[in-house]
Formats: structure tokens, C-alpha cells, sequence
């Protein structure tokens, strides 16, 4: 980077009044992002309407960002004032000291000795899922896995979070609801003009009243679980058992409701992208999927898998990680500018917003040999350790990292392994896969599979 000070950073002024709006919503938005960083080099900068936003693409200058000036560049953006309608006032969505306080009491229930005893459920779910694809299997039928892996990442949630407290009906239910509203939400962050969003009346009240049904259900649980005595081993439990070291507080109904729908909205789509795409790339890289296999028979032979074989299925671990260095399933983050700063030699004026890009960042030339290329051994523990920790960010990075990103490589490598134990997921001939870009990163139009029994 250069040492000179102050320098402005450069980028197209798009059109009047709406700037480049229209670049950023449109599905090409990585190609037309990545095509700024060709043009213009690590810092570009551009128009959203009135606003100034900053393409910052070299992981020195996020990690400054994200870690020493986390205070000047906060989640006090458009984008995520579009989330916090959904998720309130979450870890997610918080800012400043509210975040703080929340982060503390919340993150011990995501460590990864707790996180090891939702396994069972997580197996649970994925023998159910892999038991209807028997009778699939009998018929000579397909799998959209797109959609099946959506729905078993939602089950694993809500039964990670309620373990018994919802019957199969129900678990229904939030499926049912849970689809139009995360289209939704990912429709509004992606067009991020608030005032637009009021001429959609029908599709507001829709959303108002999704909302308030997963609500009538989260409230209903906690309620439940104010007035019993009974223990449960799940994600609830331990967040309403969370205590404030200094000031003794637990989290409120409402704090836990937001916690509640984070763990929905934050822990599932993500995970279940990531997945689509895993399925994908394994029919078409026989030689990586044969290794797959191998370490499954070695590990597991025919048993489910426990917390304690996660550690030693390695290599469906550096494919799962491997898949989200090519498909981040949230590929753009952006943070507001609270004041003026100089990032890397460069002007950044307070009241904008800075976007950095993981899909951009983990495809950077100079830290990435033949990017385009899927390479699991990139993330051998001495190769790993090499690189540079903000070129690889699919779980953000910083004291802000993703708190679920233990469930979530744990989930992934569970349902790798117990699937590779009975099938081998081959894609429907001739099936163009290309990514869909909205809030998250996920195969356009599906990923067909026929079932073959191993
Ligand atoms: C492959 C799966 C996942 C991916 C790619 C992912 C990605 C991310 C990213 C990029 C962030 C940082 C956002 C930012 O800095 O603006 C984040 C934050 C977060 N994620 Fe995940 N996530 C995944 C799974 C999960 C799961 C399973 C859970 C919960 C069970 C979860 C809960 C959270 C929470 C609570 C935060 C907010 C942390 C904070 O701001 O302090 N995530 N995630």
C-alpha cells in the first residue's frame, strides 16, 4: 500500500441523484464491483444516492478497520437498519456498548465445549433428512438441495435453540414462515431505499405478520420456560442462564426474543448456501469427493458421527472452507463512517459507508494463487497458518466475528460426512450453476441432484 497521505479515492459518480444504485442491485454487482477494483485498485469509492460509500479491498486496511478503529466504522448502516427490523436489537444489529454487554453474556453459550453437546440434535436431524431421501432414492427421483439443505439447517436451529418445546407441525410452521420473510429482508437490504419499500403495502403486511408469528412462538417458549423447573440441553437454556458478571443482570424476554430470531435468520441460510454449493462442486470434482469418502470410511465406517470425531474429519472441514473461500455466504459487508478518517493514505469522509467484500477479498491475486481454482489443501494447518488472517473473512473478522461459525463448521462437516456415508449426490446433467447475489450467496436457481446409494 502507499504511504502517502490523503490521497482521494476514485470511482465512477453514476447518475444523478441515485448515483450507482442500480449497479449495487443488480444481481452482476460482484462483477461490476470486481471491475472497480481492476479499474481503480485497493480503495475506490462511489454513490449510493446521496451517500458516499468506499470499496476497500486489501485486507490491511480491513483489518484496521475492523479491529484497531472498530469505534469509527460501525454497523450503524442502511443495510443493517433493514436487518434490525427482523432481528431487533441482537449481537447482530447492536453498535457501541449495548453490543458490548450483549457479545459478553452471549458468546459463552456459542463456545465450542457447549456447542459439543448440540451434536446429537444436529444428527438427529440429518438422519431424518437422509432417511426420506431412501424412499426419493427408491422412486429414481432428484433433490433440489438448495431447498433441502435450507430446510435441515432451519431444523438444526430450531432444535438447537427449543430442543422438544416444538413438535414437527410447528417446526413446519416457522419453515413456512421463515422463507418469504428472508426473501424478503434479503430483498430490502439489497434495495436499500426505505422510502420505495412504503408503496408495498401487501407485501409489508405480510412481512409485519410473519414477524409477529415467529414471535407469538419465541414468546410463548420463554414463556414456557420462565415457569418451569424442568432443565433442557439447548441454545435457549443456556442464553437465559447467561449472567451479567458485574451488574448480575440475565437477558430480558425481549433481548432473548432478539437473540432467538439471530440465531434463525443469522444461523441457517448462511450455513445451507455454503452447502448447495459443497454439493455441487463435489459431482463435479470426483478426485476431491473420493477423498471425501475416504476419510469418512477411515473416521466413521458406518457410525454416526460424535463431537469428538469433528477434530479428525480434517479434510471435509478444509472443503467446507474451501467451498466459502469461492461462495462467502455473505459476500458484502458494510460499515458507517462515523468520522473523517485516512485508511491506507486515503481520505474517507465521516457519514459515508465502507463496504469490503469477502467473495473480492478471498479471489485477490496477491494472496490467492490461481483463485478461481477449488483447492482444499489451501487450508492445510501450515498453509493456513501462513496467510494472511483478513484475506479469507466468511465469518467477518475482528471482535465482531461470526459467533456461530464453530455450530456452523460442525453442522457443515456432520452433514458432509453422514450423507457421504449413504450417497453420492450427482448434478442433474447440464445444469448451468451460477451464483445469486442478494444480502447472501446462493446457487441461482438450485442445485438438482440425483441420489446414488453408496
Ligand atoms: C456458514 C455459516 C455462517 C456464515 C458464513 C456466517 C457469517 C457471518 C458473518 C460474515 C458475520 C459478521 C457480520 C459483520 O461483521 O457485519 C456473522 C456474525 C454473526 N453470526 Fe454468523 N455465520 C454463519 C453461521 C452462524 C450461525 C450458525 C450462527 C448462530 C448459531 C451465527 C450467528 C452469528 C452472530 C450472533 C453474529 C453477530 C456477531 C457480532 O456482531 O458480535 N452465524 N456471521
Amino acid at each position: 500500500m502507499s504511504d502517502i497521505k490523503n490521497i482521494v479515492p476514485q470511482g465512477p459518480s453514476g447518475y444523478p441523484l441515485i448515483g450507482n444504485l442500480l449497479n449495487l442491485a443488480s444481481s452482476q454487482r460482484l462483477v461490476w464491483l470486481q471491475a472497480l477494483v481492476d479499474k481503480y485498485g485497493d480503495v475506490a469509492k462511489f454513490k449510493l444516492l446521496k451517500r458516499e460509500v468506499y470499496l476497500i479491498n486489501h485486507p490491511d486496511l480491513v483489518r484496521e478497520l475492523l479491529v484497531q478503529k472498530i469505534d469509527n466504522y460501525t454497523k450503524k448502516t442502511v443495510a443493517f437498519s433493514i436487518v434490525k427490523k427482523v432481528l431487533g436489537e441482537s449481537t447482530f444489529t447492536a453498535t457501541g456498548d449495548v453490543w458490548k454487554r450483549k457479545r459478553k453474556l452471549v458468546q459463552p453459550s456459542f463456545h465450542k465445549k457447549r456447542i459439543s453437546n448440540l451434536g446429537e440434535i444436529m444428527t438427529d436431524a440429518i438422519e431424518d433428512m437422509l432417511n426420506d431421501w431412501e424412499l426419493v432414492c427408491d422412486k429414481n427421483g432428484t433433490v433440489e438441495v438448495t431447498d433441502a439443505m435450507m430446510r435441515l439447517t432451519l431444523t438444526v436451529v430450531v432444535k438447537a435453540l427449543f430442543s422438544t418445546a416444538l413438535s414437527k407441525e410447528e417446526v413446519q410452521t416457522v419453515a413456512d414462515v421463515f422463507t418469504p420473510l428472508l426473501d424478503e429482508t434479503n430483498f430490502r437490504a439489497g434495495f436499500p431505499i426505505r422510502m420505495l419499500h412504503k408503496f408495498r403495502a401487501k407485501k409489508n403486511a405480510a412481512y409485519e405478520k410473519n414477524i409477529a408469528d415467529l414471535d407469538e412462538i419465541i414468546f410463548r417458549i420463554i414463556r414456557e420456560r420462565r415457569t418451569s423447573t424442568a432443565t433442557h440441553n439447548d441454545l435457549l437454556q443456556m442464553l437465559m442462564e447467561a449472567q451479567d458478571e458485574e451488574t448480575s443482570e440475565f437477558l430480558s424476554d425481549e433481548e432473548l426474543r432478539d437473540e432467538v430470531m439471530t440465531v434463525f435468520i443469522a444461523g441457517h441460510e448462511t450455513t445451507a448456501n455454503a452447502m448447495s454449493w459443497l454439493w455441487a462442486i463435489l459431482s463435479q470434482q470426483p478426485d476431491i469427493r473420493k477423498k471425501v469418502e475416504q476419510e469418512v470410511a477411515e473416521i466413521l465406517g458406518d457410525k454416526k458421527p460424535t463431537a469428538a470425531d469433528f477434530p479428525n474429519l480434517s479434510y471435509s472441514l478444509k472443503v467446507f472452507k474451501e467451498t466459502l473461500r469461492l461462495y462467502p455466504p455473505v459476500p458484502i459487508l458494510p460499515r458507517r463512517v462515523e468520522a473523517d478518517d485516512v485508511l491506507g493514505g486515503y481520505k474517507i469522509n465521516g457519514g459515508g459507508e465502507v463496504f469490503f467484500s469477502a467473495y473480492l477479498l478471498h479471489r485477490h491475486p496477491d494472496f490467492w494463487k490461481e483463485p478461481e481454482v477449488f483447492d482444499p489443501h489451501r487450508f492445510d494447518r501450515e498453509t493456513e497458518r501462513k496467510q494472511h488472517p483478513f484475506a479469507y473473512l466468511p465469518f467477518g473478522g475482528g471482535p465482531r466475528i461470526c459467533l456461530g461459525n464453530s455450530f456452523a463448521m460442525m453442522e457443515a462437516v456432520f452433514i458432509v460426512a453422514m450423507t457421504t456415508q449413504r450417497f453420492r449426490l450427482n448434478l442433474v446433467s447440464d445444469q448451468p450453476i451460477e451464483p445469486l447475489i442478494s444480502l447472501t450467496t446462493r446457487p441461482k436457481g438450485g442445485v438438482e441432484v440425483t441420489l446414488e446409494r453408496r
